[in-house]
């Protein structure tokens, strides 16, 4: 099954266990360093991948050695990268994560090549030719808030393609605007504050609300370890998250996305599919970085057993 990942790639440099940044030119010895393929489109991507799909990336990179990066390791884990944009002189997004003993991510970014991706660089046959459609950080790829994007997705959306759309940042005026995108997708996936950002509402339940009243199908705001809280026409429901043994939780968000669309691709209805996406978000969890955890839906799924 063909899935389209739009949006957001970022090079990911984690380390763990991290309590503090050391004095002056200290050095602190951390059990683990990685370098990932993440972001709210690479990172579903490659877990839409280990979850059974067939999938093309689209977006920008740089031409520097991260994109390099990003490019082998796409490729490596099966993600069709053909249709990614090389931007020369610009540097490739990338995020320093010090991850905390509990699995927190507080981080450092640089959103490079993410901020120039417009309409001209996806390629609109094959996004006429996917099942499903996933609009990953439309606030920071905020160039994509087209018309001519939006008829696209209106064109296939009534041609039966699943469309999907996640958030990046934390920042008001971008998610804002991103919520353009909502009458054009049949599903939205914020987090906690983003879905606050998004509305300037006080709570969740009023704020997915007024995301629900933009026009999408559903709304899943994502809490954490709290679950998520899952808002269609025929009423909300709360889905608890599944206790794990947590090493780091990013990209558990990424996860949940990739997860809860292979469930819609297999036929389940929005609430069986947010546990799948509940599932695979667990997994991530164990692991550093946000392609750690998950090997396949099986084992994905045995975990809701
Ligand atoms: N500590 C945890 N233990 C178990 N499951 C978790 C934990 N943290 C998150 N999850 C699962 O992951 C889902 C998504 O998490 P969260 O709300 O943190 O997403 P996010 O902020 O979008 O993450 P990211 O953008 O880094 O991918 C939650 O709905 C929950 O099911
Ligand atoms: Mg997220």
């Amino acid at each position: 099954m063909t899935v389209v990942t739009v949006g957001v790639h970022i090079a990911d440099i984690l380390a763990r266990p991290v309590e503090h940044i050391p004095e002056g030119q200290d050095t602190v010895l951390v059990d683990q360093i990685r370098l990932t393929a993440a972001g709210a489109a690479a990172g579903t991507a490659v877990d839409l991948v280990k979850l059974g799909n067939d999938v093309v990336t689209m977006g920008a990179i740089g031409d520097d050695e991260l994109g390099d990066f990003l490019l082998m390791v796409l490729a490596k884990r099966g993600v069709d990268v053909s249709c990614l944009a090389r931007r020369a002189g610009e540097q490739t997004a990338a995020s320093i994560l010090p991850i905390r003993p509990d699995g927190g991510r507080p981080s450092f970014h640089v959103p490079g090549a993410n901020l120039s991706v417009t309409y001209a660089d996806l390629d609109a046959g094959v996004l006429r030719g996917a099942r499903a459609i996933h609009l990953g950080g439309m606030d920071v790829t905020f160039g994509l808030g087209d018309p001519a994007f939006f008829a696209l997705l209106d064109e296939v959306r009534a041609a039966g393609t699943i469309i999907a759309m996640d958030l990046l940042s934390e920042m008001p005026d971008l998610l804002g605007m991103a919520r353009a995108f909502l009458p054009h997708v049949d599903y939205v996936l914020p987090n906690e504050s983003q879905a606050l950002l998004m509305t300037g509402a006080a709570d969740i339940a009023t704020a997915a609300a007024a995301l629900l009243s933009d026009g999408p199908r559903g709304v899943l705001v994502t809490l954490g370890e709290e679950g998520s809280l899952v808002v269609t026409e025929s009423g909300s429901e709360r889905v608890p998250a599944l206790k794990t043994d947590v090493a780091d939780t990013t990209g558990c968000g990424d996860a949940y996305c990739a997860g809860f669309l292979t469930g819609l691709l297999h036929g389940q209805d929005v609430l069986t599919a947010a546990r799948w996406g509940t599932a695979a978000a667990a997994r991530v969890a164990t692991g550093l970085g946000s392609d750690a955890g998950i090997t396949d839906l099986e084992s994905t799924l045995r975990m809701l057993t």
